[in-house]
C-alpha cells in the first residue's frame, strides 16, 4: 500500500495527490494511473523512469553493480549453481530441495526431443540463413503442436509449456547450427546434463561421438546461468506485452526471440566479435574509441554501456573470470582476448567513457569465450535466447498469475490537426 504521497501542481492551482510505493529494494514508485483522468498522461521515451510491472523474480543495482534472482546474487549462482537449478529458482521462487530438484530435472530431460516434423520447417530455409531467423520461425510454430496446452489461465498448462520450452530450445538450437554447416542433426541424449546435451548436440556427429570436454560443459553451464533473466529488459518487455494479449507462450517467446537479436540488446555478444575483427590490431584501438565517441558517427562500442549498470555489470566480471579460466584450461592464445582487454583498458580511462559511466557488459567477454568454445560467431545470440527463455517464461508466468491488462501505452501527438479531404485533381 502507499505509505508516502507525491504532490502534482498542474494549471491553476490544481494539485494531484498521487501515491509512492515502496518495494523490497530499489527506487520508490509515483502510481500515476490517476493522471489520465484529470487530463495528463507521462511522457518516457525509452521507458528510461518508468516501471511497466511489480515484479519478484530478479533485481538490478545498476548503481552498485548488483544482480540478484530471488534474492541470490547472480555471483553465487554462477560459481555455486547450475543452470536447471537457476531455472527452477527463477520460475518458482525458491531454491529446490534434493527431490524437487531430481523432479524437475528430470521433466526437463525428457522432453528434449521436438516433433520429427520440425525437419522440415528446416528445409525451407536457406543454408545461410541467420540461425536467429530460423529460431524464430520454430519457436513461433511451436504452438501448431501443442494444441493440448495453450490455455493460458491455467497454471498446469502453463507450467508444461514452460517446461517443453527449456528443455527444447538446445535440441531446436543445435539443428539450426547443424543446418547450417549440412551435418545430420544430432538427437538428444537424455542421460546428459543440460549445457552437456547441447555441446553433444553442436558438436558430435553419428561418425563420430566423443564425450563433452568438461571444461566445456563447465563454461557453457556458467554462460547459461549469466544470461538467465535480467529483469525488465527489452526483450522481457517484449515477451510481456506479447503475452498481455493472451497470445500462446511460444509466440510470447518467438517476440522475445526476435528483440533479442537486435545488435543493441542480445545481438551485441555477435557484435562484439565483428567488431574486434574490424579492429583488427591493437594500433586501430583508438582510431575506433574516437568512432564510438563522434555524435555525429553512428558507431557504438560494441559490449560496452547499459541501460541500468551505471557501474560494472556484476555479469561481466564473473564472465572475464571464466574467460581466462577456458582459454588457459584449452592452452588457448587468443589475440582477440588481448585487443578487448587493450580495448577496455583504453576506454575506461577515456573521459567520455568515465564521463557517462560506460563499462563492459555481459556480452563483451561472452563472444570470446564462445569462440573459444568451438561455437560459431552467429550461434552467440541464439545461445543467449536459449539461456534467456526461462527468464522469459518466468516474467511470463508471473504477470499470468496475477490480474493484469492488456499491455498498451499511450503518445505524445505531433501530427497534423483534424483537416479536410483533397481531391486528387485538387491537390
Ligand atoms: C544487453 O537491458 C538489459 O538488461 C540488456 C541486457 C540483458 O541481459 O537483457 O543486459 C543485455 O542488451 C546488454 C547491452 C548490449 N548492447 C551493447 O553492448 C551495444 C552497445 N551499447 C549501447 O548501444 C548502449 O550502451 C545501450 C543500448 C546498451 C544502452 O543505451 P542507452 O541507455 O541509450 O545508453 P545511455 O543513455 O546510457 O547513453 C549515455 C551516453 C549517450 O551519449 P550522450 O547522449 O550522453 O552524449 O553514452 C553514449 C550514448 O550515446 N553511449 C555510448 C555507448 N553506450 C552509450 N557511446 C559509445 N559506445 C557505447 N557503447
Amino acid at each position: 500500500m502507499a505509505d508516502k504521497k507525491a504532490q502534482l501542481t498542474v494549471g491553476e492551482g490544481n494539485t494531484l495527490e498521487l501515491p509512492i510505493y515502496s518495494g523490497t529494494l530499489g527506487h520508490d514508485v509515483i502510481d500515476v494511473r490517476t493522471l489520465i483522468a484529470n487530463g495528463y498522461i507521462t511522457y518516457d521515451p525509452g521507458f528510461m523512469s518508468t516501471a511497466s510491472c511489480e515484479s519478484k523474480i530478479t533485481f538490478i543495482d545498476g548503481d552498485k553493480g548488483v544482480l540478484l534472482h530471488r534474492g541470490y546474487p547472480i555471483e553465487e549462482l554462477a560459481y555455486k549453481s547450475d543452470y536447471l537449478e537457476t531455472c527452477y529458482l527463477l520460475m518458482h521462487g525458491e531454491l529446490p530441495n534434493k527431490e524437487q530438484k531430481a523432479e524437475f530435472s528430470q521433466s526437463i530431460m525428457t522432453h528434449t526431443m521436438v516433433n520429427e516434423q520440425l525437419k522440415s520447417f528446416l528445409n525451407g530455409f536457406r543454408r545461410d540463413a541467420h540461425p536467429m531467423a530460423v529460431m524464430c520461425g520454430i519457436v513461433g510454430a511451436l504452438s501448431a503442436f501443442y494444441h493440448d496446452s495453450l490455455d493460458n489461465d491455467n497454471p498446469r498448462h502453463r507450467e508444461i509449456s514452460a517446461h517443453r520450452l527449456i528443455s527444447k530450445m538446445p535440441t531446436i538450437a543445435a539443428m539450426a547450427y547443424k543446418y547450417s554447416v549440412g551435418q545430420p542433426i544430432m538427437y538428444p541424449r537424455n542421460e546428459l546434463g543440460y549445457a552437456e546435451n547441447f555441446l553433444h548436440m553442436m558438436f558430435n556427429t553419428p561418425a563420430d561421438i566423443k564425450p563433452i570436454s568438461p571444461v566445456l560443459t563447465r563454461a557453457m553451464e556458467r554462460i547459461l546461468i549469466l544470461h538467465a533473466d535480467h529483469e525488465q529488459n527489452a526483450s522481457t518487455s517484449t515477451v510481456r506485452l506479447v503475452g498481455s494479449t493472451g497470445a500462446n507462450p511460444f509466440a510470447c517467446i518467438a517476440a522475445g526471440i526476435a528483440a533479442l537479436w537486435g545488435p543493441a540488446h542480445g545481438g551485441a555478444n555477435e557484435a562484439v566479435l565483428l567488431m574486434l575483427d574490424e579492429i583488427g590490431d591493437v594500433s586501430n584501438v583508438q582510431k575506433f574509441i574516437d568512432k564510438a565517441k563522434d555524435k555525429n558517427d553512428p558507431f557504438k562500442l560494441m559490449g560496452f554501456g547499459h541501460r541500468v549498470y551505471k557501474n560494472f555489470d556484476p555479469r561481466a566480471k564473473v564472465m572475464k573470470e571464466s574467460c581466462d579460466e577456458v582459454l588457459s584450461e584449452l592452452g588457448i592464445h587468443d589475440p582477440q582476448l588481448e585487443l578487448a582487454m587493450k580495448l577496455e583498458e583504453i576506454a575506461l580511462n577515456d573521459p567520455y567513457f568515465k564521463e557517462r559511466n560506460l563499462y563492459p557488459n555481459v556480452d563483451f567477454y561472452s563472444g570470446i569465450i564462445l569462440k573459444a568454445m568451438g561455437i560459431p560467431t552467429s550461434m552467440f545470440t541464439v545461445i543467449f535466447a536459449m539461456s534467456r527463455t526461462v527468464g522469459w517464461i518466468s516474467h511470463w508466468m508471473e504477470m499470468l498469475s496475477e490480474p493484469h491488462k492488456i499491455n498498451r501505452p499511450r503518445q505524445l501527438y505531433t501530427g497534423s490537426d483534424v483537416r479536410e479531404y483533397v481531391p486528387v485533381d485538387k491537390r
